[in-house]
């Protein structure tokens, strides 16, 4: 499989062989890591990582993935750059492809990740934006066959936001995969229906289901994997709490959720997480709304069930694995 050259911008670009191969690879270099066997495969190369939204998992995994495959790292955050103020995206892409092999970017429109990558000549990966998360989803699956083995077949069922980068991310790759996708959701957070429509396409030739519904029972009836994500995310206004709150309080992830699933159903949220007060927001939260506990509760992201850590870990073998894969000549 060679994708030398590639960008990552979207699970849509990528067909179901391409994803499963980026899964095969990151299990490969898991392995590399765990037995500290030699994997600098990518000496003398670099990568610049533009972040205009915080981030601890993916910046990391990048960082560390980079350094591990023998690469120089640069890290432009929020401020400190000339992108966006001073100079266009156009530009900044066309400059940092002059000095740099593969350039990381997170930020708000998907628009922009998709216009730095068409002046690029290097490769452009998406650490998120509004619209999709797509490496995220690559270490969500790879957790998943660390439980399951096979994920064909396999029911993953999505609780919360149902519209955010996170949810249509999980639809896309489900829907390649042949996994069903199920989303529970008040119908005013259902994902856009244009999304859902190519999804459905894809699912139907993976023999796979995609279903949207606001009953807790009909969703999580037959689960093999829970998910959520943050009810409020990176770039929405914090004014948004209270409504978000009101919506998906009946959809928070507790052990009355998991009890409806299959007995061995896993837990998974990409995090961070609003599990606890332990947070400047989920104490606010707390003060404001006397809620202790958000999308999940502790018992549950405590639980035997809850694989968030193996997963976290599992974006640095998957971030390697798509460097690589796309920057390997
Ligand atoms: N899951 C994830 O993307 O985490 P960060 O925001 O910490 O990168
Ligand atoms: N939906 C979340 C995901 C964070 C990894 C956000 O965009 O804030």
């Amino acid at each position: 499989m060679d994708l030398s050259g590639r960008d990552f911008l979207k699970l849509l670009d990528y067909s179901k062989e391409e994803i499963l191969y980026l899964i095969k690879l990151a299990r490969a270099f898991k392995d590399k890591k765990q037995k500290g066997e030699f994997h600098r495969y990518l000496e003398g190369k670099n990568v610049v990582l533009l972040f205009e939204k915080d981030s601890t998992r993916t910046r990391c995994a990048f960082e560390v993935g980079a350094k591990d495959l023998g690469m120089g790292v640069t890290y432009l955050g929020p401020t400190g750059s000339q992108m966006g103020k001073k100079e266009s995206i156009a530009d900044t892409s066309r400059v940092l492809s002059r000095m740099y092999d593969g350039i990381e970017y997170r930020g708000f429109s998907q628009e922009v990740v998709e216009e730095l990558a068409r002046y690029s000549s290097v490769p452009v990966w998406n650490g998120l934006t509004d619209e999709f998360h797509p490496t995220q989803m690559l270490a969500d699956i790879m957790t998943m066959e660390e439980n399951f083995g096979d994920v064909k077949d396999r029911k993953l069922v999505f609780l919360g936001d149902a519209r955010n980068n996170v949810a249509n991310s999980l639809m896309v790759i489900c829907s390649k995969l042949g996994i069903n996708f199920a989303c529970c959701a008040p119908n005013s957070l259902f994902p856009n229906a244009e999304l859902v429509e190519t999804c459905k396409k894809f699912a139907s030739e993976n023999g796979s289901t995609i279903t949207l519904t606001e009953s807790i029972e009909e969703g999580v009836s037959g689960a093999d994997a829970i998910y959520t994500d943050v009810w409020v995310s990176m770039g929405e206004d914090a004014s948004i709490w209270e409504e978000r709150i009101n919506l998906l309080r009946p959809y928070q992830v507790n052990s009355n959720v998991m009890a409806l699933a299959n007995p061995n159903a896993i837990f998974l949220h990409c995090l961070p997480s609003f599990h606890d007060t332990n947070t400047k927001i989920g104490k606010e939260i707390y003060e404001k709304f006397g809620l202790e506990e958000m999308e999940v509760t502790n018992e549950v992201f405590e639980s035997n069930a809850s694989k968030v850590m193996d997963e976290a870990e599992n974006r640095l073998h998957t971030i390697k694995a798509v460097m690589y894969a796309t920057m390997r000549k």
